[in-house]
């Protein structure tokens, strides 16, 4: 798994350098609409291109699952890479540093690595399964932990909730966390935000309908920084399901709150 651990990081890091030239001349990018409200540029489709050729160099018996070529995948999702090569692509097409490259490798359907790297702000968030999770920025190494928080009221909550999706349920889960005094967020990059309740920054993420590249390598960092993470599991690799990872102190509290959606 090392030799997969150490490509990963490297590898995002080549790939997080083209999205970044990408952004820096973003006026420059043709938008398209793959659905209501689901934006896509060369940018995506460029950076995806660049990690599935050099995964597939490196190791060539993997699988591979890309947001932007989801609809070629078929077969087991097993030994597979998950590819998300700008998640928060309206924030990026916006000129909004909020989004990142996010690579992860799943096994017996487990993410064994997860890498989401925040280009704009050179943070590199990282962890392989019992490895614990870390933060590589400026030269620097840190350990990643959730946060201790032990209560809603107060809590600093990521509440992801994409575009495109009309969907009353966040309502009934906004209005009960408002009701229990947590502080809500919505950064628009779930694989970041993620990254951030393993940093301890927030205290929690919840979406309720994500595709599995904006969440699974998030929520083995969450994991492995010593968070509580809700089961994951779309029926099909390219379904959505809810997703929720945050400090474990507030886990039963959040839990109960997003019954029955989570
Ligand atoms: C989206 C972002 C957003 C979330 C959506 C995702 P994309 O990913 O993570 O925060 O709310 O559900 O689809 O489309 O920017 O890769």
């Amino acid at each position: 798994m090392n030799d997969r651990y150490a490509f990963a990081r490297a590898l995002a890091r080549e790939a997080g350098a083209v999205a970044l030239d990408y952004f820096n001349r973003r006026e420059q990018l043709v938008v398209e609409l793959k659905g209501p409200g689901d934006f896509v540029s060369i940018a995506d489709r460029d950076v995806e291109q660049l990690i599935r050729r050099e995964l597939a160099t490196a190791f060539p018996n993997d699988r591979f699952l890309g947001e932007e070529t989801a609809g070629e995948f078929v077969g087991a999702f097993d030994r597979c890479w998950v590819v998300d090569p700008i998640d928060g692509t309206h924030n990026f097409l916006r000129g909004i540093p909020y989004w990142n490259v996010a690579i992860a490798y799943v096994e017996n359907a487990s993410a064994q690595i997860g890498v989401v790297l925040d280009p704009s702000h050179d943070e590199l968030f990282h962890a392989v399964r019992g490895g614990g999770a870390w933060c590589d920025s400026r030269g620097k190494t840190k350990r990643l932990h959730t946060a201790a928080t032990d209560t809603l009221d107060g809590a600093f909550v990521g509440s992801g909730h994409h575009d495109r999706s009309p969907d009353s349920r966040y309502l009934d889960v906004r209005r009960k966390m408002m009701a229990a005094g947590v502080a809500m967020r919505n950064f628009g990059s779930a694989a970041l935000q993620l990254a951030h309740v393993a940093a301890g920054r927030l205290d929690g993420f919840i979406e309720l309908d994500l595709s599995i590249w904006d969440a699974i390598g998030g929520l083995a960092l969450v994991e492995e920084a010593g968070g509580y993470t809700a089961p994951f599991a779309p029926s099909h690799a390219t379904d959505r399901s809810a997703c929720l990872g945050c400090a474990p102190e507030i886990a039963a509290a959040l839990v109960e709150l997003t019954k029955p959606f989570v």
